[in-house]
């Protein structure tokens, strides 16, 4: 902190005199900026009686010391958004000196797309506080991602200040949410890959192989007298088991790579996979879907495949559900896919999972797979009364002729 010293002289000769009042007005005027941005903390008057000390040291010291201190930006703003107050920290992130701040109305630092908002939110301050994410015009035309935490301040008459905030600058924690993303990303990419090899595997080695045993086994059993007794009865045993193994491995590799998909569209395979998982769990299952006059695109077929055997998965291994349903549609140029159970339910903001310090996948890699066709997944779940998983993919002009 600086420390400003203030001359108490006196002269005679008018021009002098004159000079001088303009000089100690430019000193005066220096002295008020410094003090209303904290740049000094002592003032020391030279007067007859020697330098006189004043000292800025109250609690109001202590707290702008605090606040300067911080690495984020505070302000406080008069209820027509006038900045009264703000720090060295946020003047930094918009680029101005302090005192292009002071005195600005906030929506200066405001990209204008973010104005409405804001001001929507100063009408009617929410006491315990609300939280934005907005833009900040950074003077050389560029923005800056920040985070605004607006809280209403109690009106004492003296203060003119009714609003206070906290800017904190978001540019780390939104590189880090696009890693993030990208992750999720190359790990469904790869999830992909991985079960498109393993299911070639599956069905060019294990169930040829099987396929080889059965007839071998079947042969054996035509061989063996039809008095064969025991052994006979073993051998047809062993190649009815041997069918259903290889029914099962060609199940399971349809499943990590469904050429049904390619082949046979859509429908037939959200048909296919609703029928199984009602045999397999005991679960009544609805299907509805939309008569689809032309193909969905390749990605996104599958994309909506993915999330129901994701979202199946889950009904399964969480709802305790009765009834599911499964409902895709095409209103307008959007395909809607809607899978919902009358299950137990769970906060989707808080689930048990993340509670456990093991977040599941399944529904970020839902999100992800949504999202990278360009479309959007939300999630409704009550206790008790059961979980909505609606997923909205906009199609793109070339697939928008079918019905
Ligand atoms: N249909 C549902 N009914 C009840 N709870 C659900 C349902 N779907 C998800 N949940 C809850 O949400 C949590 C997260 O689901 P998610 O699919 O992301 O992870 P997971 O199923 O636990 O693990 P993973 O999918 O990785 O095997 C689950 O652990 C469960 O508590
Ligand atoms: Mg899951």
């Amino acid at each position: 902190m600086k420390t400003i010293r203030h001359k108490n002289s006196s002269r005679t000769a008018p021009s002098r005199e004159l000079a001088e009042l303009h000089a100690r007005m430019t000193e005066a005027e220096e002295t008020l900026r410094a003090v209303r941005t904290g740049d000094v903390d002592t003032l020391v008057v030279a007067g007859k009686q020697g330098p006189q000390v004043f000292t800025l040291q109250g609690a109001e010291h202590a707290y702008r010391v605090l606040i300067e201190s911080m690495n984020e930006g505070a302000l406080t703003l008069t209820s027509d958004k006038t900045i009264l107050y703000a720090n060295q920290c946020f003047a930094r992130m918009v680029n101005c000196s302090l005192e292009q701040v002071m005195g600005s109305s906030l929506r200066r630092f405001l990209s204008a797309a973010d104005r409405p908002m804001l001001r929507s939110l100063l009408k009617r301050p929410d006491k315990s506080g609300s939280k934005i994410q907005v833009f900040l015009n950074v003077g050389d035309g560029s923005h800056l991602p920040v985070q605004i935490s607006i809280r209403p301040l109690a009106k004492n008459g003296i203060n003119r200040a009714t609003i206070s905030m906290v800017v904190t600058d978001m540019t780390e924690a939104r590189r880090n949410e696009e890693m993030l993303r990208t992750l999720t990303r190359r790990v469904v990419e790869a999830q992909e890959a991985e079960r498109g090899r393993v299911a070639l595997e599956l069905h060019d080695n294990i169930t040829q192989l099987l396929c080889a045993i059965l007839v071998r086994c079947q042969a054996l059993a035509d061989k063996l007298p039809a008095s064969g007794g025991p052994t006979k009865g073993e051998a047809m045993k062993l190649r009815e088991m041997l069918g259903q193994t290889a029914e099962e491995v060609e199940r399971i590799s349809r499943e990590l790579r469904p050429s049904v998909l390619e082949h046979l569209g859509l429908v037939v395979v959200l048909r296919d996979t609703s029928t199984a998982f009602a045999e397999r769990t005991g679960v009544s299952l609805k299907l509805a879907c939309v008569q689809l006059t032309k193909r969905l695109p390749g990605d996104i077929e599958l994309t909506l495949y993915r999330i129901l055997q994701e979202a199946l998965k889950n009904v399964e291994k969480h709802a305790r559900a009765r009834q599911v349903t499964v409902h895709l549609t095409k209103p307008g140029n959007i395909v809607q896919l809607v899978i919902k159970d009358d299950g137990v339910g769970f906060d989707p903001n808080h689930h048990s999972t993340r509670q456990k310090g093991k977040a599941g996948l399944g529904l970020l890699s839902m999100r992800e797979r949504a999202s990278y066709v360009g479309g959007g997944l939300k999630v409704k779940s009550h206790r008790r009364v059961g979980t909505e998983i609606k997923i909205r993919i906009p199609l793109p002009l070339s697939a928008m002729a079918s019905k």
